[in-house]
């Protein structure tokens, strides 16, 4: 795309920036529609965060994402926040309409699409989600809008706990927890419809681990991981093995984008363009695919 004196331009900011995936995922993007925009990412550190936020107004920037260290911080400096974002108190995604920022929350959602595009329902289902981290945490926001029953397990178990408290104000959905166990495992997953990891376990360099043992899957089950290196982690092998679905962590990947990339241009997002670009950069990178 040529760039002229009237492109408007889409960054990351975080620390580390370098590999993300979103530079390439966008810019496909824009192209594919013709669209005045590039995207950029600055590596930007927590002392800076301040300043990297007054001149994105100054400079007219269209649209950010955050990442890494400044999903929460970042709230500080906004002008409005979406209501997701506001209970989930992270921002992913901002949108500079006439120099003011406001702040929405895509990974939810963004993981909630995937799972649909990949053909499941999670309406009166039962989720079980792994981890309670931040990634955990906007994907629970989400989720618990339409499951039956939601468990949330991980390894610091009062993390857990907090987070199914906080969500039980707000849902009417069963809301629990508990520790990430092979015993509590075995006995939530019998009856469980939907998994999702979003612990770190079995990202590259770990490969070979899962937090889940591979005799307790079984093939009711459709299993997306957040993770997506590598695009097939151990628990998504094993998922296959037995003949559950297996969405990988590129999907949510995809769509989060997609969805920062429709509050951006206002146009439904070339979904297709960007997984090839994203899978393209993995390829070269040595992901195994
Ligand atoms: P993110 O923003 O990606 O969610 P995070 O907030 O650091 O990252 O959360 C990482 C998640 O992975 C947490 O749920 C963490 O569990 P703890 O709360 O117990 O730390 C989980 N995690 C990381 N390493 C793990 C391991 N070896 N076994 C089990 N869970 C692990």
């Amino acid at each position: 795309m040529a760039i002229s004196g009237t492109t408007k331009v889409c960054a990351i900011i975080g620390d580390p920036v370098d590999h993300s995936l979103s530079p390439v995922m966008h810019n496909a993007a824009f192209n594919e529609l013709g669209l005045n925009l590039v995207y950029v990412a600055f590596t930007v550190t927590a002392n800076e965060l301040k300043d990297a936020m007054l001149g994105a107004k100054s400079l007219g920037l269209r649209g950010l994402n955050v990442t890494m260290p400044h999903k929460n911080a970042v709230i500080d400096y906004l002008d409005f926040v979406d209501s997701t974002a506001e209970k989930i108190g992270a921002v992913n995604t901002i949108l500079n309409n006439r120099g003011k920022l406001t702040g929405y929350n895509t990974d939810g959602s963004g993981a909630m699409i995937a799972l649909q595009e990949n053909g499941v329902d999670i309406e009166e289902k039962k989720m079980l989600l792994l981890g309670a981290g931040g990634a955990a945490k906007a994907i629970a926001y989400k989720a618990a809008e339409d499951v039956d029953e939601l468990v949330i397990l991980n390894r610091t178990e009062y993390k857990a706990k907090q987070l199914a408290k906080l969500l039980s104000s707000t849902f009417d959905s069963k809301i629990t927890s508990g520790t990430l166990s092979s015993s509590v495992l075995k006995a939530e997953l019998e009856n469980a419809d939907v998994l999702i990891n979003a612990t770190s376990v079995g990202m590259h360099p770990d490969i070979e681990s899962s937090p889940v043992p591979s005799d307790l899957l079984h093939s009711n089950l459709c299993v997306m991981d957040i993770i997506y290196n590598p695009l097939t982690t151990k628990l998504l092998n094993d998922a296959k093995s037995v003949g559950a679905t297996a969405i990988s962590g590129l999907e949510m990947l995809i769509y989060q984008g997609a969805v920062a990339f429709e509050i951006w241009t206002n146009c439904p997002a070339p979904v297709e363009v960007m997984r090839d670009a994203a899978i393209n950069v993995l390829e070269k990178r040595g992901v195994h695919c």
